[in-house]
C-alpha cells in the first residue's frame, strides 16, 4: 500500500473545539496510522487560525462548514459542555460518527444521541478515555473474572494542583471532573446501592466552584468505594495519591497509578506530561476507529455508562447539598 493510500484508508476526523483537551486528541491521531485529523471548527477565529496552522489542518469557518466536507467521517466534540448536544447532534444527523468529550450531555441529550445515532446509522461514542488506558483493562479483567474473589473495597484518587484559569474552563470538581471516578467506577464496582457526597469550600481566589470533592459508594453486598478528587493540592510524598485505582477482594487486590513516569512539560490541561494519561487518549482513538467499522466491542464504556455516570453524579449533587446518603 502506498503512503497515499494508507492516508485514504484512515478514517477522516474533524474537531468541534480546539482548546487544552484537543492537544491530547491531535498527538493521539498524529500517533495512530488508521486515523487522521483533517481540520477543526473553533468559534474563536484566533484558536481556529494557531491550530489549523501548528496541525497542519483544514480551517473551518463555520460547524456547517466542518459538516460539508464530505472526506470528515467523524467528527470530535471537544467543546464545552453546554454545547456537547447541539453540536453532536448535528454531527449525527450528518451521518458522521461522533466521539463527544466527558461529561456527555445531560440524561435526557444522553438519550437523544443515542436515537440520533441509530436513526442515521452511525456510531457515538463518550470521551471517556482513562476506561482505555491498559492498566485500567487489566484491573478491570481481573475483577471481571472473579480473579480478586468478591470485591468489598475500592478507591479512586485523583489529586493534581491545577492553576485557577485552567480550573476557570470548568463547571465544579464532582460534576466535571469526577466523571472519570464514576465511570471506571462504574466498569469495575457496578452501580451502587446508596451515594454519599460531599464537596469543599475552594481555595480560588475568585472560582465559586469547588476545587475538591468526595462520593462514598455503598453496596448492600458489603463493597463501599472511595472516590476523591483535588484540584487544589499535589501528592508529593513517597507514595503518591496523584491518581490511584484500588480493587480489593477477598482472594486478591489489584492496584495501578500514574507515577511510572513523568515529564517535565505541559500538555493540555497539565502542567506535566503524564504519559499514562496522554496515552489512554491513543488507546481511545483506536477504539473509536474500530468502533466505527463494526467493532462495537472496542468500547469500554459506552453511552449506556454515560448515562448511568450523569444518573449517579446528580444524586451525587444531591446528596453533597443536604449532608445526606441518597438511594440509588
Ligand atoms: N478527557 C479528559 O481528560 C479531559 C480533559 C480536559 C477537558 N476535558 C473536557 O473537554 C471539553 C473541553 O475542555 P477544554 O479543556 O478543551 O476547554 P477549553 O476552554 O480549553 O476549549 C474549548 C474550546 O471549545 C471552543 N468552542 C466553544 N463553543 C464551541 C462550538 N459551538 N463549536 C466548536 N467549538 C466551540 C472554545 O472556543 C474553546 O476554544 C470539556 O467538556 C472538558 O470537560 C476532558
Amino acid at each position: 500500500m502506498t503512503q497515499a493510500d494508507a492516508q485514504n484508508a484512515s478514517l477522516g476526523i474533524a474537531f468541534a473545539g480546539g482548546g487544552l483537551v484537543a492537544e491530547l486528541h491531535q498527538r493521539a491521531l498524529e500517533l495512530l496510522p488508521q486515523a487522521r485529523l483533517l481540520g477543526l471548527y473553533d468559534p474563536q477565529p484566533e484558536i481556529r487560525k494557531h491550530r489549523t496552522r501548528e496541525w497542519g489542518c483544514r480551517e473551518y469557518r463555520s460547524f456547517d462548514d466542518l459538516l460539508g466536507d464530505p472526506e470528515v467521517e467523524a467528527v470530535m466534540v471537544l467543546a464545552p459542555f453546554a454545547v456537547h448536544e447541539e453540536l453532536a447532534l448535528a454531527a449525527l444527523s450528518a451521518q458522521k460518527h461522533v466521539l463527544v468529550e466527558k461529561p456527555t450531555a445531560s440524561l435526557d441529550g444522553i438519550r437523544r444521541l443515542q436515537e440520533c445515532a441509530a436513526n442515521h446509522g452511525v456510531m457515538c461514542m463518550p470521551g471517556h478515555n482513562y476506561a482505555y488506558e491498559p492498566a485500567f483493562r487489566q484491573v478491570l479483567s481481573l475483577v471481571r473474572s472473579q480473579s480478586l474473589g468478591k470485591i468489598r473495597a475500592g478507591w479512586i484518587t485523583y489529586i493534581l494542583r491545577h492553576p485557577e484559569e485552567v480550573a476557570a474552563r470548568y463547571a465544579g470538581v464532582l460534576e466535571e471532573v469526577m466523571v472519570h471516578h464514576t465511570y471506571l467506577a462504574l466498569a469495575l464496582f457496578g452501580s451502587p446501592d446508596q451515594v454519599y457526597a460531599g464537596r469543599m469550600t475552594p481555595d480560588w481566589v475568585a472560582l465559586p466552584q469547588e476545587d475538591q470533592a468526595w462520593m462514598t459508594w455503598e453496596y448492600a453486598n458489603g463493597c463501599s468505594v472511595h472516590l476523591f478528587c483535588s484540584l487544589a493540592v499535589d501528592d508529593n510524598t513517597n507514595d503518591p495519591w496523584m491518581f490511584v485505582v484500588k480493587a480489593l477482594g477477598t482472594q486478591g487486590s489489584a492496584t495501578y497509578n500514574w507515577r511510572s513516569a513523568i515529564i517535565m512539560r505541559p500538555l493540555g490541561t497539565l502542567p506535566l506530561g503524564i504519559p499514562a494519561y496522554e496515552d489512554s487518549f491513543v488507546h481511545q482513538a483506536a477504539a473509536f476507529v474500530a468502533a466505527t467499522s463494526g467493532e462495537a466491542q472496542a468500547i469500554v464504556s459506552s453511552l449506556d455508562s454515560a448515562y448511568e455516570v450523569a444518573r449517579l453524579l446528580a444524586l451525587a449533587e444531591e446528596a453533597a447539598a443536604t449532608g445526606r446518603g441518597v438511594a440509588a
